[in-house]
């Protein structure tokens, strides 16, 4: 896959919104495992912070996830394949060092949402890249949703989470949020982390 205006946009502005970036057919299996593993029982209710401090704050986000580990899905491993293809190339492109993805799919229930937030942690630095890959086939605005990304310079920015979507962006640099949902949303969220250095 070509990943050049990914990485231009990156460079120019420090976010990209890629359309069409997942095939039909990986969209429709992911949406499909998601599905699955809610109806397993296998999502969580996601926490907040980090390790030893994570909590879990409805009133923060109220997303319930699983993350994806190799060998889990012919369907989790290509996403996983695409994704440390971007890797490579950012890396080529930034010497950013990025040495592993990480991601889990996300299902928001209805009058769900997470608050605006910035991706890195206080005390923990490893988190560079956001990709996160939408899974919706025939969402409309009425159902809410967004990923509102609040930009400098200009006003916020409402990415509405369609099928086969990709929006990938700095994760120390943008605070987003997700707004409250009315119908389920899913999705495959991640990061591109390079080596921890400790800040505190
Ligand atoms: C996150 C997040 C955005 C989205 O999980 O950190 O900001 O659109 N998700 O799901
Ligand atoms: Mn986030």
């Amino acid at each position: 896959m070509n990943f050049d205006t990914i990485i231009a946009d990156l460079a120019e502005q420090g976010w990209s919104l890629q359309e069409r970036f997942l095939p039909e057919t990986l969209t429709r299996a992911l949406a499909e495992e998601c599905r699955q593993r809610e109806q397993r029982g296998d999502l969580a209710p996601a926490g907040v912070g980090r390790a030893e401090q994570l909590a879990v704050r409805e009133s923060i986000r109220g997303d319930r996830i699983q993350w994806l580990e190799p060998g889990q899905s012919a369907a989790s491993d290509a996403y996983l394949a695409l994704l440390d293809e971007l890797r490579q190339a950012l890396n080529q492109a930034f010497f950013l060092g990025l040495e592993e993805f990480e991601c889990h799919f996300a299902l928001y229930p209805p009058g769900a949402f997470y608050q605006t937030h910035l991706d890195r942690f206080r005390d923990d630095d490893s988190r560079t890249v956001t990709a996160v890959a939408y899974l919706n086939h025939d969402w409309q605005p009425a159902h809410g949703g967004a990923m509102r990304m609040h930009l400098a310079d200009r006003p916020a920015l409402d990415i509405p989470p369609l099928a086969g979507h990709l929006v990938v962006f700095l994760s120390a640099d943008i605070p987003h949020e997700v707004l409250p949902t009315h119908s389920e949303r899913l999705a495959v969220t991640g990061w591109f982390r390079r080596r921890a250095q400790r800040l505190v």
